[in-house]
């Protein structure tokens, strides 16, 4: 695989992506199994944070006990399907600080207009994992990450669900720094701009919309 592209093979992850790509999944099913296999890709994406100890008193001794270094994680949501990942991430991490990015894809050239930005402060302190489901062109991920970069992020990580090879390839020529991790590495995009196979519009999937 490629380099800085981690893929999660796990038994349990590649079990739900299954399920959760089949047409007659329900909306409610989709959202329970996305809510799961995102705690299994939150598990993934912090492997390597960075530790340091602390000096802890257990009821027998003293130890130095591990830790996760620095600041606060910063989960940076890209809308509206981000944030189906993002709950699940925040089970598991629950102190992170969340930020929120809004794109649509303009459905002729396919790229990223921006319609919203909150960010958490401090990003420069901080390891931002950025989540979206979908790395389809890698037009919305890299401007995100384009983003975040202006607003003093240096630390960023990518985390979705499924990705094209197209979109891995924009993300790593824009953002060669930024790792990504997803739960698989699908065939092509077609000429809208989905991911084949896929799963579908990941928004809709979720949301129950259309
Ligand atoms: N966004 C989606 O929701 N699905 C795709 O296949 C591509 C982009």
């Amino acid at each position: 695989m490629t380099a800085n592209v981690t893929v999660v093979s796990h038994p349990l992850v590649q079990h739900k992506l299954t399920l959760m790509r089949e047409k007659d999944t329900s909306t409610a099913s989709f959202r329970q199994l996305l809510r799961e296999i995102s705690l299994l890709l939150a598990y993934e994406v912090t492997r390597e944070l960075p530790m340091t100890v602390k000096r802890i008193e257990t009821p027998l001794e003293a130890m130095d006990a591990p830790m996760i270094e620095g600041k606060k994680l910063a989960l940076i949501s890209i809308l509206r399907a981000g944030n189906g990942l993002l709950d699940g991430i925040l089970e598991l991490v629950p102190a992170a600080r969340v930020g929120f990015i809004g794109l649509y894809r303009d459905p002729e050239t396919l790229q990223p207009v921006q319609y919203y930005c909150k960010l958490p402060d401090h990003l420069d302190e901080r390891i931002s994992i950025v989540v979206d489901p979908m790395l389809a062109t890698g037009n919305s991920s890299a401007a995100a990450v384009t983003l975040l970069k202006q607003s003093g992020a240096r630390n960023i990580r990518f985390l979705c669900l499924l990705a094209a090879p197209e979109g891995i390839r924009h993300m790593q020529a824009v953002h060669p720094d930024v790792p990504i991790v997803t739960a698989a590495v699908d065939s092509h995009l077609n000429d809208h701009g989905y991911i084949v196979p896929g799963l579908g519009d990941a928004g809709d999937r979720m949301f129950g919309t259309k």
